[in-house]
């Protein structure tokens, strides 16, 4: 059993732990919180018991095998620099960090720490139903672009009307819609479509700014990929992959809940399945193979890492193009 902890309390990590139970592959040891009172309201709605609670990072470390990191995006970069330095494997939520320079500083120190495995959690692209779209992908007579939508009004969206400033709509968290939602369809591009040439981003920006919505354009050799993204509105609209007449659908270039291949012809197939209730259970599996067997899964593990950083790359690039800096992006390391 891979004995894990985790970094973060709010319910998309109670979301990890679930999916990591359902594997049988992992068993939680360690929660870190920076307060004593939240890791034990946090333990409180899980279903295990013998759970060492910490308060640092080291304790974290010295106690598990793998760490899951759901901390506001702009910390991810230090604590996995420490899990690293600790020879502790990291599961660490998209975006994995704000820039190339953050991403490249990781890769040293993983070169220097050759056991320790590296994971994004970008949980879309590990399910089945995404696999059939890269496999329904490979079979079209040409490929002529895509549209991929991931626009959800969130509830901190109210808090930031009524005068806050929630971490996931600051720059000095190194988030906004791309890095929280357009992650999404940025992600499926570039597992679906290599690195784009070029890139465009017409955010909205927030008073603070920070971007709240927004629409990137991905340019490919003779084809464009449109991203649609944004947290303070909702889009009902598809994601659609276009061949020549063929078009592949999906409900949601995200969630993935249904993925239908229509022929131009008038026929449209099912191609997809119901996906898992939890959305993070390929990810906790496949992450979990890596772990445990890190020779055979090496080619694998490599294609996914060059996959974390060339989105990275192309994430930057993409509020580079809209003139959007985060303070992180200042910092020296
Ligand atoms: N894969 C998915 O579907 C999915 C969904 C949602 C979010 N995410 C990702 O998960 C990560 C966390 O997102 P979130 O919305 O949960 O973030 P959040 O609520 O702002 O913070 C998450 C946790 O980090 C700690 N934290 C909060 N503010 C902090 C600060 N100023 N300094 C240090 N620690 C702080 C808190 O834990 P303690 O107070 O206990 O220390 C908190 O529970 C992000 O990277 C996001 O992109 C992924």
């Amino acid at each position: 059993m891979i004995k894990f902890g985790i970094i973060g309390t709010n319910w998309i990590t109670q979301m990890f732990i679930e999916a990591a139970l359902k594997t049988e592959a992992y068993t939680l040891t360690t929660i870190y919180s920076r307060s004593q009172t939240r890791a034990e309201a946090f333990l409180a709605q899980l279903p295990v018991d013998d759970v060492t609670l910490v308060t640092t990072l080291s304790d974290l470390f010295t106690a598990v095998d793998v760490v899951y990191i759901a901390s506001p995006n702009a910390l991810h970069f230090e604590q996995a620099k420490a899990a690293i330095q600790a020879g502790v494997h990291v599961i660490v939520e998209k975006p994995a960090t704000s820039n190339p320079a953050e991403f490249a500083e990781i890769e040293a120190l993983l070169a220097q720490n050759p056991a320790v495995r590296y994971f994004e959690a970008a949980r879309h692209v590990h399910q089945p139903n995404f696999k059939r779209i890269e496999q329904t992908l490979g079979e079209l007579p040409q490929v002529q672009g895509a549209t991929l939508v991931y626009q959800k009004y969130s509830s901190r969206f109210d808090s930031y009307l009524a005068g806050e400033e929630p971490n996931v709509l600051t720059r000095e968290f190194s988030a906004g819609a791309l890095y929280d939602l357009g992650v999404y369809p940025i992600y499926a591009a570039i597992a679906l479509f290599g690195a784009p040439r070029a890139v465009q981003y017409l955010p909205t920006l927030l008073a603070n700014g920070a971007d709240g919505k927004g629409v990137a354009n991905l340019f490919y050799d003779g084809f464009n990929v449109t991203a649609i993204f944004g947290k303070n509105a909702n889009s009902y609209l598809s994601s659609e992959i276009y061949g020549l007449k063929e078009t592949i659908v999906t409900s949601n270039i995200a969630e993935l809940e249904t993925v239908t291949y229509h022929d131009g012809e008038g026929h449209v197939d099912n191609i997809g399945e119901t996906p898992d209730a939890n959305p993070m259970v390929q990810e906790a599996q496949d992450f979990a193979d890596m772990i445990n067997d890190p020779v055979s899964t090496h080619g694998q593990y490599r294609q996914w890492f060059q996959l974390a950083k060339q989105v990275n790359q192309t994430l930057f690039d993409l509020r580079s193009s809209a003139g959007i800096v985060f303070p992180a992006d200042q910092k020296e390391s």
